[in-house]
């Protein structure tokens, strides 16, 4: 004969499939492998030291900005709330810009992405102190 707390079931919560997709979800979110596109693998690739000769932002940076995060970061375009328009923009989001570039967010992975080349010329624009040159 059962008794009644042989019925009871132990308290589950998450069913454990579940439980760990989000486990596994938060922690490649905090702090796992960098997102990956097309395939590659994201290039942790920022230069150490300001190089010789140093990109320029008007000949070198907003040139390549514009044809590569430019259709979206300006106003009247998708991400308007971060316009890249004006150096004076450009260099207050440096950080982000430099975050987000290294870490394969921005692009999107739909868009073209830059070269290793067009990476290195703004990483080292902002190492180089992201001047107004
Ligand atoms: C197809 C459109 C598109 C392109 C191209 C694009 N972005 Fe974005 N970007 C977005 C959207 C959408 C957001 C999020 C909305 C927002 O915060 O304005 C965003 C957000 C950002 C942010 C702010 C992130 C934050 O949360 O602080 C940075 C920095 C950024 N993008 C950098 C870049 C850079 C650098 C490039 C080019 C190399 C680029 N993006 C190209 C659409 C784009």
């Amino acid at each position: 004969m059962r008794g009644p707390s042989q019925n009871r079931r132990p308290p589950t919560g998450f069913p454990r499939p579940l439980a760990f997709g989000l486990l596994a979800t938060l922690a490649l979110g905090a702090c796992g492998p960098k997102p990956q596109f097309t395939g590659d693998t994201c290039p942790d690739d920022v230069p150490p030291v300001c190089p010789d000769p140093a990109p320029t932002y008007a000949a070198d940076v907003a040139p390549l900005l514009g044809r590569l995060c430019g259709a979206c970061h300006t106003a009247g375009g998708v991400s308007f709330n971060h316009p890249f328009d004006t150096y004076d923009e450009v260099q207050r989001q440096h950080t982000g810009i430099e975050f987000q570039l290294n870490n394969c967010i921005m692009p999107p992975a739909d868009q073209r992405q830059p070269t290793s080349d067009e990476r290195q010329t703004i990483f080292a624009w902002i190492v180089c102190g992201s001047m107004n040159n």
